[in-house]
């Protein structure tokens, strides 16, 4: 049978998940493609470090170059993240005409267009299932399984960690640092974990979708991006008692008949009937609205040794079969498609809103917040404020029907500076899915 020779960069969460997925199904692998895969070498930092999957030291180097450059060394893995050394690695493969898989959405977010020429260039080329959702098989879905469809809609639960910190506030009302603490020690949050929880590893995954299901590349300075810091057990709470669940999700959405398309990640209401609102702990979800399909919803792990090395072996299963036949682009890395495109500013998307205000309860206040939403022609379509003491500061929740992002922030600028509303008002778009 035919060997293949791998060489992994990085032997941590992920790369050492490849390495023990490969020892426990490699040669169910081998026979589904009719060659075999052997691991030649993998760079980690830190040849002394105490590792979770045990790797044989004869395996085992502290440099990346001795992985690219070894002549044994067909197709190259890189796992270790980050944009710098990462970036040099895969551009040395590509150049050397290696098949490389990478499972980084921050460096193909940055430096996706210039990693693709490459690979085109170098007449070779990149796989990347494994930077979004982890186990789910989103990309090939989008490349391949959708190829006939124009994708009017998709909204995605990207992030494990976020979903993980969200579901656990609203099912046990924990409290956010101890629930992020356990993600990290679980091995889903990013280093640091900012990332996760800032919204950009969500923002590195929708933009990666977002540029497959529209054919142009989408840099990550266009998408608009808010992560759930500013989340609190308050709003989870009003956000139930008006039958939502709150989830950070990456939206992608054709606004019409050109080319112009809203991305952007923010946490968003989703109606409790919805099946995202039933995506709990770290398991992520992509809902794709295509013209011809219809609905279809991706369910699975997206973060973890497994889940992550399950997409990785998908990669090698496709590099392996191209170097097989010698179709090294049946399927290019990105393919630029029909639109041009151009990304909406977040100020022109229309959204239905959820504002929560802290009010010093005292007559006449929810007239006057209720006269400025009035001015800026925005409608409110329920009010909620929990019984108060007069004079005392309560909550006041209110639903608004679809405006503008800029003119609700326009509103909620103006509602600020009312004597009677306290502290920074806090607003959620609400998502209805039509
Ligand atoms: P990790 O656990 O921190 O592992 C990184 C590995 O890379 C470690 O083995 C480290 O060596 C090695 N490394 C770092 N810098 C290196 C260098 N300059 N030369 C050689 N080796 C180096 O990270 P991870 O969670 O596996 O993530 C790897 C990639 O997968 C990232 O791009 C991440 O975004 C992506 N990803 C992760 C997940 C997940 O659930 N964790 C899911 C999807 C995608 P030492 O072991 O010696 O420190
Ligand atoms: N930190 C990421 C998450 C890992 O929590 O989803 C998977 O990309």
């Amino acid at each position: 049978m035919q060997q293949v020779h791998l060489g992994i960069i990085g032997g941590g969460t992920v790369g050492g998940g490849v390495f023990e997925a490969l020892q426990r199904n490699g040669a169910l692998l081998a026979s589904r493609l009719g060659a075999a895969v052997t691991v030649q070498r993998i760079a980690v930092r830190d040849l002394k470090k105490s590792r979770a999957t045990k790797i044989p030291k004869a395996l085992l180097t502290a440099d990346w170059r001795e992985v690219v450059f070894d002549p044994q060394v067909e197709l190259v893995a890189e796992l270790i993240g980050g944009t710098t050394v990462a970036r040099e690695a895969i551009l040395a493969a590509l150049k050397l005409g290696k098949p490389v898989i990478t499972a980084n959405k921050a460096l193909l977010s940055a430096h996706g267009e210039e990693l693709f020429a490459a690979a085109k260039k170098y007449g070779t080329n990149l796989y990347y299932e494994a930077s979004v959702c982890g186990g789910i098989p989103i990309i090939k879905a989008l490349r391949e399984g959708f190829v006939g469809n124009r994708i009017n809609a998709l909204y995605g639960i990207v992030n494990g960690t976020c979903n993980y910190i969200l579901t656990r506030m609203k099912l046990e009302g924990a409290d956010f640092a101890t629930v992020l603490a356990d993600a990290q020690r679980l091995g889903y949050a990013e280093t640091p974990p900012d990332l996760d929880i800032d919204g950009h590893d969500a923002a590195h995954k929708t933009g990666i979708l977002a540029s497959l299901a529209h054919g142009f590349w989408i840099k990550p300075k266009k998408i608009h991006v808010e992560g759930i810091r500013q989340v609190s057990a308050l709003d989870i709470k009003f956000a139930g008692e008006l039958g939502y669940t709150i989830k950070l999700l990456g939206t992608v959405k054709k606004l019409d008949a050109g080319c112009r398309v809203q991305v952007s990640v923010y946490p968003t209401l989703v109606p409790n009937n919805h099946v995202l609102a039933s995506v709990n702990g770290v398991f992520n979800a992509v809902f794709v609205r295509g013209d011809v399909v219809g609905d279809s919803l991706f369910y699975g792990r997206g973060a973890g040794k497994d889940a992550t090395a399950s997409a990785v072996l998908s990669d090698i299963g496709d590099a392996v079969l191209d170097l097989k036949s010698g179709a090294k682009n049946r399927l290019p890395a990105f393919t630029p498609h029909e639109c041009s495109g151009a990304v909406a500013p977040i100020d022109e998307v229309v959204s239905k809103y959820f504002v929560r205000l802290n009010v010093v309860d005292k007559p006449g206040v929810l007239a006057r917040i209720a006269t400025i939403f009035g001015q800026s022609d925005i409608g409110i379509s329920s009010v909620i404020q929990p019984e108060g003491h007069e004079g005392a500061s309560v909550p006041l929740i209110f639903m608004l029907h679809d405006a503008t992002n800029g003119a609700a922030k326009q509103a909620l600028a103006k509602i600020a500076k009312l004597p009677a509303v306290k502290g920074k008002p806090v607003m959620f778009r609400v998502e209805s899915f039509e």
